[in-house]
């Protein structure tokens, strides 16, 4: 356990304080959700339950699921609990199609979003005075402002570099001697080849805590990412739905998986296909019910990943497993969430292909690569088909954000199963 007074008082609770806070700020939750949302009290209307029937923490489980298909139908502002006037940011993540989701804080959210970002970097070893590193993408994708302002609540001092301009990375990390870099586990790799093509050696730097996440990683890259760098590397999680980084964080002094901030987000592990509530430390579902969010409150929200929960060690709070997979067909493509849905859109509209493709996935060195392959239309000469492949891979990294290679291939030459393409095949090594 940590040292008492560098705790928070949030984990500082002990167990049954925490499950009393927790049934306390539910049932607030659950009652702001029905009165401002009339998606909550329609869904809540339907499935014949009430704020008032929450008595309990595992009365949870009869309230009904959220989706990102429900935040989609109700884009843009249509989730949200209080009047826009209130609303102080946006940020907003891939949807399954062209239409993002669209998330809204209040002054309040951010403060908590600040807090719970600062909580896991200090699990993560970092303190005040540290210097922070801050190579998540700033914008409407949550990592880089969510880590921002959560150093800063903690008493950090922080470089913003955003994603980009590898080399520039290198230079600044040499310069300015951060103690901390917050990053995908992915770009890190991009670093350490960019480290070594420079002829500096990354082990002298003055790193010495990585926090990675957005993309699920795995131990063997924790394990190459800390004898190549010397640093202790640590996993963060979270979902800009739920609030963006800082939802759940794994202490370095156990890396045992991610302690979830669970007096502020209420976890629930379910059969992916029945939704049934599955007993602690059985692999499902992840989802989550905030407990104090104003802007967007959610219940019991659907992430698609899968992982298992766990009892708390280094804190009271329960751990989850690094996620290990999705129950959807998101694919995390070094660091950018992607759907096949949306590359069909591109698809769709790009002249001279058919709207027949499918995505590969490889590993080229440490890094994963996409490619699509679109057959085309009976006719289309070698030039209209390069013409396709250009305009499909700017059409990618314009819509979605990523580099992809593009493939056209002749009519009807995608293997098929039962008349259907396989969308997506993963060849990446495992
Ligand atoms: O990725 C928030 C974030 C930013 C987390 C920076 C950590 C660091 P979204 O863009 O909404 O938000 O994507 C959320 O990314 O449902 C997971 O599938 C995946 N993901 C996030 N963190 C991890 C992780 C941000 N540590 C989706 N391990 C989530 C595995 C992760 N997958």
């Amino acid at each position: 356990m940590a040292a008492r007074d560098l705790l928070d008082e949030g984990e500082r609770l002990d167990l049954d304080a925490l499950r009393a806070l927790q049934l306390d700020r539910l049932r607030n939750s659950l009652r702001h959700a029905y009165t401002h949302v009339p998606f909550y009290r329609e869904a809540f209307d339907k499935a014949g339950v009430h704020p008032d029937d929450c008595r309990d923490l595992a009365d949870l489980s009869r309230f009904p699921f959220t989706t990102k298909a429900d935040l989609r139908e109700h884009y843009p502002f249509g989730m949200f609990a209080v009047p826009r006037d209130r609303i102080r940011r946006i940020h907003a993540s891939s949807g399954t199609t062209g239409r993002p989701t669209v998330v809204g804080y209040t002054h309040n959210d951010l403060s908590t979003w600040a807090d719970m970002v600062a909580r896991s970097i200090r699990a993560a070893g970092g303190r005040p005075g540290d210097t922070v590193h801050v190579a998540y993408g700033y914008g409407l994708f949550t990592g880089g402002l969510g880590a921002h302002y959560g150093a800063e609540r903690l008493g950090c001092t922080v470089i913003p570099a955003s994603g980009g301009m590898t080399s520039r990375q290198v230079q600044l990390i040499q310069d300015l001697e951060p103690g901390i870099i917050m990053v995908t586990p992915s770009y890190m790799l991009t670093l350490l080849d960019e480290f070594e093509r420079q002829g500096v050696d990354p082990r002298g730097t003055s790193l010495r805590v990585g926090v990675f996440g957005a993309e699920p990683w795995t131990e063997e890259m924790r394990r190459e990412i800390e004898e190549r760098f010397a640093i202790d590397a640590v996993d963060i999680y979270g979902l800009s739905e739920v609030i963006g980084p800082g939802v759940a964080q794994e202490c370095v002094e156990t890396k045992d998986g991610l302690h979830i901030w669970e007096d502020h987000f209420y976890p629930e592990v379910v059969d992916p296909i029945t939704g049934e509530v599955l007993p602690e430390g059985e692999e499902g579902e992840l989802v989550f019910t905030s407990l104090t969010k104003e802007a967007m409150p959610v219940v019991r929200y659907r992430t698609r990943d899968l992982t298992r929960l766990l009892p708390g060690t280094a804190r009271v709070f329960r751990r989850m497993r690094k996620v290990t997979g999705r129950s959807d067909d998101m694919v995390i493509l070094r660091g950018v969430n992607l759907f096949p849905t949306q590359i069909e859109e591109i698809v769709l509209r790009t002249p001279d292909v058919a709207p027949h493709f499918q995505l590969r996935l490889t590993r080229e060195g440490r890094l994963d690569a996409l490619t699509v392959r679109a057959e085309a239309r009976p006719g289309a000469g070698p030039e209209s088909r390069e013409a396709a492949a250009r305009a499909i891979a700017a059409a990618v990294k314009d819509g979605i954000g990523v580099s992809v290679d593009v493939e056209i291939v002749e009519p009807e030459s995608l293997e098929r199963s039962v008349g259907k393409i396989r969308r997506i095949v993963d060849l990446r090594p495992r």
